[in-house]
């Protein structure tokens, strides 16, 4: 799939716009149009329901070590600036950039690559912000331009290697930058923190600083004591949230996949230490299970577990769930979650102070006079089981995920074009249809009257009226009837309901599925049930 028809479908039919467009756009922020707005939120509800309403928590999950319970929270995007503090964001949620002198953009560090490249007697290191195969084409590009070669000379430009990235070279003297003109026009990587600063209150000043959250997990962690004692939960359980995060990301990219503003659907979850292994297995696949019921090709997915050397600094152990997006290169896969056990990292942090790595374990930081460096609430943040009064900092295991990914995600999945015979004109033609699970999909059905005439449209009106209170049901009635199911099929729309003669005589209608263009004939009556189960079996 090339994605950029995608792109082109996301704004035509009001999935994606960019944001403050008619001013020029913002980079890294997204609008969701009205079909956006329903998939998105069809893809959080179905999380919501799937991971916490509609969780038993008294049975027991298949591969799970135990019941467990499930609770949700809403908290608020600017907490008190302490948290970041004890969490490690203030000092260590940083990317690295480099600035180009000459043409004053910024980059990410580890998002140049580039290929030594000679010819004329010199040698050089040859740079693109894209990658794969079109940063090969581009260096090649940049690299004839560079030694005053013709396209038909490229073969005079001999390589030394294949594609690496910035971050493995020291000296950047002989570097041509991603948009340069000339060599050693980057400067050194300097660190960057990605959290957006704001003020609180009219004053202004530093002290009334604050921060727009990077995730949601921290807020989970310092509301822990008081979800305890509302609501008798008891370990092992999991606190979910939905909500936005920001994130002053360098080199925001790949439509919303690597966005300023986005959302995320975390859980927290609680367990014994010893416990912890197994809940965090469980977890690993129970997510990875939960994308394939949605309706992602399992051959497309992967959960990858991280190196050592990989892990953020609260985690001792993290498996990512990654996608294969149509606009990485081949072989390439991007995050969509990740699964990290954070042992008892956080609930400690925000008792005694901010952590860092000693030996096998953590300890507070402390300033040059042996104090700690950022203090703790000073809160106990233990747990005391009421059946077996055992006292213990629970270890945490969190699924994070993104619903901006995931919807990206499920729409490349989703985006299909085939071949199909157009009768009328004798020949075939290219239908484009979003193949989304019906759960997902942004309208369940459309209701079409066949002629504008005979009753037809007074009949589809009312059932379309029958319908409405239970699904997102669309009404058409403009253009030949061909065309509107091609209009409802670029959408997604799993079923399409059409009045005809026959309806008028015995009260069926024909319901059209969008995947396999079967027609069937069901009475009015059984509509909102055979919608309802189409949905509940897909
Ligand atoms: N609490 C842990 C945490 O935030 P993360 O891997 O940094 O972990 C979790 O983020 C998920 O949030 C990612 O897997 C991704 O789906 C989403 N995410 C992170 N940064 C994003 C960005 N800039 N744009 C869109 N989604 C993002």
């Amino acid at each position: 799939m090339e994605m950029d028809k995608l792109v082109s479908l996301c704004k035509r039919r009001g999935f994606l716009f960019q944001s403050s467009e008619i001013y020029g756009g913002l980079n890294g922020f997204w609008d969701y149009g009205p079909m956006g707005v329903e998939l998105k939120r069809n893809i959080k509800e179905a999380w919501w329901q799937d991971m916490v309403t509609g969780h038993d928590d008294l049975g027991t999950l298949p591969n799970a070590p135990s019941p467990y319970q499930m609770v949700g929270l809403d908290c608020t995007i600017i907490l008190h600036p302490q948290v970041w503090k004890c969490s490690g964001h203030y000092d260590q949620f940083h990317d690295y950039m480099v600035d180009c002198k000459q043409t004053k953009k910024r980059y990410r560090h580890d998002q140049i690559e580039g290929r030594w490249v000679e010819a004329k007697d010199k040698k050089v290191f040859v740079t693109s912000a894209s990658t794969g195969e079109e940063a090969e084409a581009e260096v090649e590009q940049k690299a004839l331009k560079f030694f005053n070669l013709k396209k038909k000379y490229a073969d005079q430009l001999n390589y030394d290697g294949g594609l690496i990235c910035l971050t493995e070279i020291d000296d950047f003297s002989q570097v041509l930058g991603p948009d340069a003109k000339e060599l050693g026009t980057l400067t050194e990587p300097r660190e960057f923190n990605l959290m957006f600063k704001t003020f609180i209150g009219a004053l202004g000043g530093e002290e009334s600083a604050a921060f727009l959250r990077p995730e949601t997990a921290q807020a989970i962690f310092v509301n822990f004591k008081n979800v305890c004692d509302s609501s008798r939960v008891r370990v092992p359980f999991g606190i979910a949230q939905i909500g936005k995060s920001f994130r002053n990301e360098i080199t925001p990219r790949n439509f919303t996949f690597r966005s300023r503003e986005f959302e995320q659907m975390e859980i927290e979850f609680f367990c014994h230490p010893d416990e912890s292994q197994k809940w965090y297995q469980f977890w690993r696949e129970r997510r990875f299970e939960w994308y394939i019921k949605m309706g992602l090709a399992s051959d497309r997915l992967q959960l990858r577990e991280h190196d050592p050397e990989e892990l953020s600094h609260y985690s001792c152990g993290t498996a990512d769930i990654e996608y294969a997006f149509p606009f990485l290169a081949e072989g390439d896969y991007g995050e969509l979650e990740g699964i990290a056990h954070r042992g008892d990292f956080d609930l400690r942090s925000h008792t005694e102070g901010k952590l860092v790595r000693e030996g096998d374990g953590f300890a507070v930081e402390k300033d040059e006079h042996g104090q700690p460096k950022y203090r703790g609430s000073g809160k106990d943040l233990t747990y005391r089981d009421m059946v077996t009064n055992e006292k213990f900092i629970p270890h945490v295991i969190e699924p994070s995920a993104g619903a901006d990914r995931a919807t990206l995600a499920f729409l490349c999945e989703a985006y299909t074009e085939e071949e199909v015979p157009d009768e009328k004109k004798g020949k075939s033609e290219v239908r484009t249809v979003l193949q989304l699970h019906p759960r997902i999909a942004p309208l369940k059905a459309a209701v079409f009257p066949l002629v504008n005439k005979d009753g037809m449209p007074e009949k589809a009106q009312e059932i379309y009226r029958t319908l409405k209170p239970h699904f997102n049901v669309f009404y058409d009635d403009k253009g030949a009837v061909g065309r509107r199911y091609r209009r409802q099929d670029e959408v997604g729309t799993p079923y399409c309901l059409t009045v005809d003669g026959q309806t008028l005589k015995d009260n069926t209608i024909t319901i059209r599925d969008r995947d396999t263009l079967k027609q069937t004939r069901i009475s009015v009556e059984e509509a909102v049930d055979a919608i309802r189960e189409k949905i509940n079996n897909a």
